[in-house]
């Protein structure tokens, strides 16, 4: 049997800062502040002009998002919890608000403003996620949380 496996590292948000982002309507990153950038592990000139899915985490179930774009529609906030991948293949967890940015009465934009997640709330997220994407995708993922002295003797390993 072929095994073989992939170390994520997760990257947590700092309580103090904000991540901030805004995109054109149809999703395309316009503004990007410099925590963004650092968490994502782009430069800001890099993110800009990309479409949002840029930061697009595999472990996402497709529901979600299409639940933010119907929400958008609507005129209303989506309000959630997101897991978004790093330009190095980590991850990181942010609270999401998403709303829109409005001119003379008239909707121009989109912006997202993400605080941090707590550990339980991110295993909790995690477990529905995988629940979700298992009925929409048919496709599984396993998570095994390793004790620091266990990573420690996997990476004299590898
Ligand atoms: C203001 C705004 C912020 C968004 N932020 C994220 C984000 O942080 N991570 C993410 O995966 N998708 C985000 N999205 C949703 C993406 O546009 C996209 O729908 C999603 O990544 C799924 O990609 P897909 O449509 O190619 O499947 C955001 C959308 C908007 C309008």
């Amino acid at each position: 049997m072929d095994t073989s496996f992939d170390m994520f590292i997760e990257t947590e948000v700092p309580e103090n800062e904000l991540i901030i982002s805004r995109t054109s309507l149809s999703g395309v990153i316009t503004y990007a502040n410099e925590t963004f950038a650092k968490i994502s592990g782009y430069e800001v000139e890099e993110l800009i002009g990309k479409p949002h899915n840029i930061v697009r985490h595999p472990d996402m179930p497709k529901s979600v998002f299409k639940e933010v774009w119907d929400t958008l529609a609507l005129g209303k906030n989506w309000q959630g919890f997101v897991k978004n991948r790093r330009s190095d293949n980590g991850y990181y967890w942010v609270h999401a608000d998403i709303s829109g940015v409005y001119k003379d009465g008239k909707l121009v934009e989109y912006k997202s403003l993400r605080s941090p997640v707590d550990r339980e709330t991110k295993i909790k997220m995690q477990n529905h996620y995988d629940a979700l994407r298992k009925t929409e995708e048919k496709s599984s993922r396993v998570v095994l949380y390793l004790t620091d002295e266990q990573i420690e003797a996997i990476t004299k390993i590898i």
